[in-house]
C-alpha cells in the first residue's frame, strides 16, 4: 500500500501510554535508586524517602486518608485484582466461608479470566448483563446482589478499556449502600481520562491501577485497600510493605508513578474531549451507514476513546492498512491459531461476532489537540473508503 504519512500517530493510549515528559527526562539523567530500599544503609535509606514521597503524593493526588487506606504496590492492575479478588477468597477458605464475586458482561480479561481459580476454590463468579450502550441497570443489579448467596465482591469498571463507555462513580456508591457489598473500582483506564479520577470515593473498599496507562513505567502499578479488608497475599516473601505484598519494592518504577501524575496536573481533559468530538464528527462522515461507534447513546464516556464497527470488515485487515498508513490503534477481536476471535467486551454488550470482529479502538492521549484532527481522518478516509 501507498506510503499515506512519514510521522506515526500514536492513538493507543488505552493500551499503554508513552512516558510522561517528567518520566523520560528523569530517566534519561541515570541517577536510578538501585538499593533495596529495605536496606538499612544511606543508598537504601535514599531509595526509601523516594518511595514515601511518591506514597504520600499518590494519597494526595487520588484523595485519599492513609488513615483510611493502605496503598500497596504491585506489578500492575492484573496482579492487583488477582491479588485481591483471589487473596479474598483464599480468606474465606480460613472462615469456612463462599465469595460470589460479581463482574460484568464487559469487564478486562484480568479480571474474567479469574473465574476458573475461583471455582477451583469453590467460590462463584457471577455475570451480570450490560445494556446496549454498555452502561449498567444498576436497579436489576441492586436487586441481584441481594439476592445472590455468600459474600458478594463487585467489580465496578468505571471505564471500559475498549469502548470508552463510562459507569458513573455515583452508581457505585448507590449499590454499596444498598446492599452493603464489598467493591472493587478497576479504575485502571480512569486516570486524565475521566473528569473527576483523582476524587476518590472513600465509601469504596479497592481500587486498582496500572502505572503504564498514564505515563509511567510498566511492570509497576498500585491499589488502594480499605484498612479491615482481610485478603491472603498469594506471594510469599519477605513481608514487605507490611506483610501485603512480599517483593522488593520496584522504587524506580513507583517514583515514575508520582512524575507522570504530577504532569497530568494541569491537564486540561475538555480540550482532548474537543478534540475527540471533532474526529468522531469526521469520522461519522466517512463511515456514512456503513458503521457506527460504539456506546455513543451512553450518558458518560471517556474524553479520549471512540470504538467504531465497520460490519462487514475484519478489524486485523483495517488495522494493518492504518499500520501501513502511520496510525497505531488497536482492535478487540484477538488472533488465536489462525483465526480471528470477536471482542469479548463487543459481545458482552449484545453485537453479533460478526459485528464484533470489526471493532476498531482510537484512543488518545493527554496532549490531543483539535490542529491533529486533520491529519489523521485524512488517513481514516483514505483507508476506510478503500475497504468499506
Ligand atoms: C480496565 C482494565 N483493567 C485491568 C487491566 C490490566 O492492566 P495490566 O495489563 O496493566 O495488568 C487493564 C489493561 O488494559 C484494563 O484496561
Amino acid at each position: 500500500m501507498e506510503k499515506l504519512t512519514s510521522k506515526r500517530h500514536y492513538l493507543d493510549f488505552n493500551a499503554t501510554s508513552p512516558f510522561a515528559p517528567s518520566v523520560s527526562e528523569w530517566l534519561s539523567k541515570g541517577d536510578l535508586l538501585y538499593a533495596n530500599p529495605s536496606s538499612v544503609h544511606a543508598t537504601g535509606k535514599k531509595g526509601r524517602k523516594f518511595l514515601n514521597e511518591a506514597r504520600d503524593y499518590i494519597y494526595k493526588t487520588f484523595k485519599l486518608d492513609p488513615k483510611e487506606f493502605d496503598l500497596v504496590f504491585h506489578s500492575g492492575a492484573s496482579e492487583g485484582v488477582n491479588a485481591l479478588v483471589k487473596g479474598r477468597a483464599l480468606h474465606l477458605l480460613t472462615e469456612n466461608k463462599k465469595l460470589n464475586f460479581f463482574r460484568s458482561a464487559t469487564d478486562h480479561s484480568s479480571v474474567r479470566n479469574m473465574q476458573a481459580d475461583l471455582e477451583l476454590l469453590g467460590h462463584k463468579m457471577t455475570i451480570f448483563p450490560v445494556k446496549e450502550t454498555g452502561e449498567i441497570d444498576v436497579d436489576s443489579l441492586i436487586e441481584e446482589i441481594n439476592k445472590a448467596e455468600g459474600e458478594v465482591l463487585l467489580n465496578f469498571t468505571p471505564m471500559n478499556n475498549e469502548t470508552g463507555v463510562c459507569w458513573d462513580w455515583k452508581l457505585a456508591n448507590k449499590i454499596k449502600k444498598e446492599t452493603n457489598c464489598i467493591v472493587h473500582m478497576d479504575t485502571v483506564q480512569t486516570v486524565g481520562k475521566v473528569p473527576g479520577w483523582n476524587e476518590l470515593d472513600s465509601e469504596m473498599d479497592l481500587f486498582t491501577y496500572s502505572a503504564h496507562k498514564f505515563g509511567a513505567l510498566k511492570g509497576v502499578g498500585f491499589s488502594f485497600i480499605k484498612k479491615g479488608f482481610k485478603f491472603r497475599p498469594f506471594i510469599s516473601g519477605g513481608g514487605q510493605q507490611g506483610g501485603l505484598r512480599s517483593g522488593t519494592e520496584n522504587t524506580v518504577g513507583v517514583y515514575t508513578i508520582k512524575l507522570a501524575l504530577e504532569d497530568l496536573e494541569n491537564e486540561d481533559l475538555s480540550e482532548i474531549e474537543k478534540a475527540k468530538t471533532l474526529f468522531e464528527e469526521g469520522l461519522k462522515k466517512i463511515l456514512g451507514d456503513k458503521g457506527h461507534i460504539v456506546g455513543e447513546k451512553a450518558e458518560l464516556r471517556a474524553v479520549n476513546t471512540t470504538n467504531f464497527i465497520t460490519p462487514g470488515l475484519i478489524s486485523q485487515t483495517t488495522a494493518i492498512a492504518l499500520d501501513m498508513a502511520g496510525i497505531d490503534i488497536s482492535t478487540g477481536s484477538a488472533c488465536s491459531s489462525g483465526a480471528v476471535i470477536p471482542s469479548k467486551v463487543l459481545q458482552g454488550m449484545g453485537y453479533s461476532d460478526e459485528d464484533a470482529m470489526s471493532a476498531i479502538r482510537v484512543s488518545f492521549g493527554p496532549d490531543f489537540k483539535e490542529e491533529q484532527v486533520k491529519p489523521i481522518l485524512d488517513i481514516f478516509e483514505k483507508v476506510l473508503n478503500k475497504n468499506l
